[in-house]
């Protein structure tokens, strides 16, 4: 049983209360849906996706499971992460095709690939062993080849890390486009964090106390491994898992772009696609330049491409200005922008939740959180748009994503979604949760109560 919607501060819940009511009979409990499955913790020990720790990922088991429940020869993930969709889509001999925009799931995905796709188990054994000897040769290492720190990595390693990092830049680069060096690059990439004075939390990174930072609290990693040391766990791995990525994988190559979806989509032929199996950036102020600072600085960006790259993500973060007039001048007088306007303003649940925040904005926590919610319902809106565009009759949606609560106030983004998704040719079949949401954090606890916030797989079926 649902409970009703509320606002705390008195603010109008009717749209909310509505979309709720409209939706009540398909939304359900889906037992089979642990946090396991729909987190990155179900791929621990999978070959190829264990190497990049990318916690926003989902389990290869879910889209097994869903590419099982729809008929499918093209599936398609418009927020493609390390390519799990495309991967494992590909590897059943369908096609599979991801858009990412960060390059650090481009790589983590390409090097599956590569490693699924021709490279012999004792080719990548050679090469693995001369990067380990490059590393712990007594040779300079070259200026160019610098871990060149943006502003927010600075002092994230020890001296000796820096000089280690810097052999390994130029041993790889020397390779040229080798695939293994494909292979050798994702392997330093993926030991940054653990190498480093950083750990990833959340939305942060936290800063161990050796950096040399001043830090409001006191973290110690313990001991801190070298790159070479750390190297040698990971490259096992990879030669590990090179046969059994074969064995699974090696009957196709999915196709990984790297290029937002907010533009890539509008270049995809309509009915091009049978299934769309994706997770977009939750509503919820992380950002993902932040969390991968050090493995986007590894693959050369600075500190122009991080401002830029911040700001084509999907509007998730308090920092992303809006993209109103771009995607005005991208999409210039097409009727598919104007039915995405048409639902996001006419959209009565996101305007009462806009009103609500707009009324307490001195009180918000920063109050860029009512930029946040427009911009991303309106970036959310052209993608279903496009979706309902590109997916055929008869073809389906799944995607998860969490629901997310400002200043006390409720987002129910899995109904304003799909309210989006019926408008855009959709039926909205299943919104299934998992059996016990998310807690809001403690600080909105004090304030507002405790609340479960509602994390869901939503199923579209495309009817005309
Ligand atoms: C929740 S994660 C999806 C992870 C993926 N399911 C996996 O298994 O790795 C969302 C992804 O969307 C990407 N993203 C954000 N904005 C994007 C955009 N405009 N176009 C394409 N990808 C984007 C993020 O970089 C992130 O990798």
């Amino acid at each position: 049983m649902l409970s009703p919607i509320i606002s705390p501060h008195g603010g109008c819940v009717h749209g909310r209360q509505s979309l709720q009511d409209r939706f009540a009979s398909r939304l359900s409990v889906r037992e089979s849906l642990s946090r396991r499955v729909v987190s990155y913790q179900g791929n621990k020990s999978a070959p190829g996706l264990r190497w990049m720790k990318y916690k926003e990922g989902f389990s290869s088991e879910l889209v097994d499971t869903l590419i099982d429940e729809a008929e499918s020869r093209r599936v398609l993930d418009p927020f493609a992460g390390i390519g799990t969709t495309p991967l494992i889509a590909a590897g059943r001999g369908l096609e599979g095709t991801g858009i990412e925009i960060m390059p650090v799931g481009v790589l983590a995905g390409n090097a599956m690939a590569t490693a699924a796709n021709g490279i012999r188990p004792d080719e990548f054994d050679k090469a693995a062993d001369q990067l380990l000897k490059r590393i712990e040769s007594k040779r300079k290492p070259r200026k160019k080849d610098a871990f060149r720190h943006v502003r927010i990595t600075e002092s994230a390693f020890s001296d000796q890390t820096e000089l280690d990092l810097a052999k390994a830049k130029g041993y790889i680069e020397q390779m040229g486009n080798a695939p293994v060096a494909t292979l050798l690059n994702l392997a330093c990439m993926s030991v940054l964090e653990d190498i480093s004075y950083t750990r990833k939390d959340g939305q942060y990174l936290r800063w161990d106390h050796r950096s040399g930072r001043s830090l409001r609290s006191h973290m110690d990693k313990g001991e801190i491994q070298s790159l070479a040391n750390a190297l040698r766990t990971r490259l096992r791995e990879i030669s590990e898992d090179i046969e059994p990525l074969n064995l699974k994988f090696g009957s196709g190559s999915p196709t990984l772009k790297t290029a937002s979806c907010l533009d890539a989509l509008r270049k995809m032929p309509s009915a091009s696609m049978d299934t769309v199996i994706t997770s977009p950036p939750y509503a919820n102020r992380y950002d993902y330049t932040r969390t991968y600072a050090l493995e986007l600085v590894w693959l050369g960006l600075d500190q122009n491409d991080f401002t830029a790259l911040r700001q084509n993500l999907l509007s998730a973060t308090v920092e992303n200005k809006s993209k109103m007039t771009w995607l005005h001048e991208f999409y210039g007088e097409s009727s598919l922008l104007k039915n995405a306007v048409a639902m996001y303003s006419g959209q009565e649940a996101i305007q009462e939740i806009l009103a609500t925040l707009e009324g307490k904005r001195k009180e918000l926590s920063n109050p860029h959180i009512i930029r946040l919610i427009e911009g991303y319902f309106f970036e959310m809106a052209i993608v279903i748009a496009e979706l309902g565009r590109i997916i055929i009759p008869g073809g389906t949606v799944f995607m998860v994503n969490d629901n997310v609560q400002y200043h006390g106030e409720e987002v129910p983004v899995d109904l304003i979604l799909s309210d989006f998704a019926e408008q855009s040719g959709f039926e909205c079949r299943n919104i299934w949760s998992l059996a016990r949401g998310k807690g809001n954090s403690s600080q909105q606890m004090g304030r507002f109560g405790r609340r479960e916030i509602r994390k869901c797989l939503y199923k579209w079926v495309r009817t005309t």
